[in-house]
């Protein structure tokens, strides 16, 4: 008798179940701790890390335990990677990392998020109030990004000449305005994948954002300096990226 036809590919999708996670604790303490940090708004510690790595050493993974632990905590995940092609489009990691929040805000949430609602709002021009963009100046600026933004939020927005120059400040200045303004009502968690991939722009962004987190944990008497522009609120950024291709990048 005949055997049965045995399909080779069964028991693959056993596989693709994430199997548990080895030899990763202390890793694992560290972002905990990290985490924490961030949710509990402490003083002291840091507010952005790097996982560098080989490939298949386990950066993926590790970061979406960390979106595991985060989304526990409370916080706010906005996911994204960059990939092989992505060098030729400019802000890939922060489009995908942002579109799908922004699209999921009710108009009213959206509206606070850019500071809409605080326009013309006095406190909000005192001495103490952080220097970022918001209102109208905001979201022109990032409709170069989101162009559906204004349509969304009802607004016009008057396309200004900027050299190309202070067209990116005023952009990089424009999303960490959104995701300080994010931070303030929920920890935020920024996780960036591959950025060994990403534009030359994106990579700036990441290190201005990587700055800005630095800034953040500045003591507090020197919060002037913080008031310049810094995060000053409960955000995180990760990023991996394997070392042999920025090396590689560096080349050419
Ligand atoms: N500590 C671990 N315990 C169990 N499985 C792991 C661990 N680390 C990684 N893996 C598994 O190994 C495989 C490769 O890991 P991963 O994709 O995270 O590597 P990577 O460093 O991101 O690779 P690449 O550089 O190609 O992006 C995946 O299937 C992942 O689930
Ligand atoms: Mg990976």
């Amino acid at each position: 008798m005949q055997a049965p036809f045995a399909d080779p590919l069964s028991g693959l999708e056993l596989l693709t179940e994430s199997l548990p996670l080895v030899g990763r604790d202390s890793e694992m303490q560290l972002i905990c701790a990290l985490l924490d940090t961030v949710l509990l708004d402490r003083q002291v510690g840091a507010r952005a890390l790097t996982i560098s790595g080989e490939m298949g050493v386990g950066k993926s993974r590790l970061l979406a335990e960390m979106c595991i632990e985060a989304r526990a905590r409370g916080f706010r995940v906005l996911e994204s990677r960059a990939y092989e092609s992505g060098v030729m489009f400019p802000y890939l990691p922060f489009t995908e990392a942002l579109r799908p929040v922004l699209r999921s805000l009710s108009a009213v949430q959206l509206r606070r998020y850019v500071g809409l609602d605080d326009e013309g709002d006095a406190s909000h021009s005192s001495i103490d109030a952080p220097i970022s963009l918001m209102g109208t100046p905001l979201v022109t600026a990032l409709a170069s990004l989101f162009p559906e933004l204004p349509r969304m939020l009802r607004v016009t927005v008057t396309a200004e000449v900027l050299s190309p120059d202070l067209e990116k400040f005023r952009l990089f200045d424009a999303i960490a305005s959104l995701l300080e303004r994010m931070a303030m009502e929920r920890p935020v968690l920024l996780c960036i994948d591959n950025l060994h991939w990403a534009d030359s722009a994106s990579l700036e962004l990441t290190c201005i954002l990587q700055c800005v987190c630095i800034l953040a944990m500045l003591p507090w008497q020197e919060s002037r300096v913080r008031r310049a522009r810094s995060i000053n609120v409960r955000f995180l950024l990760i990023a991996s990226f394997q070392q042999l291709q920025i090396w590689r990048r560096r080349e050419h």
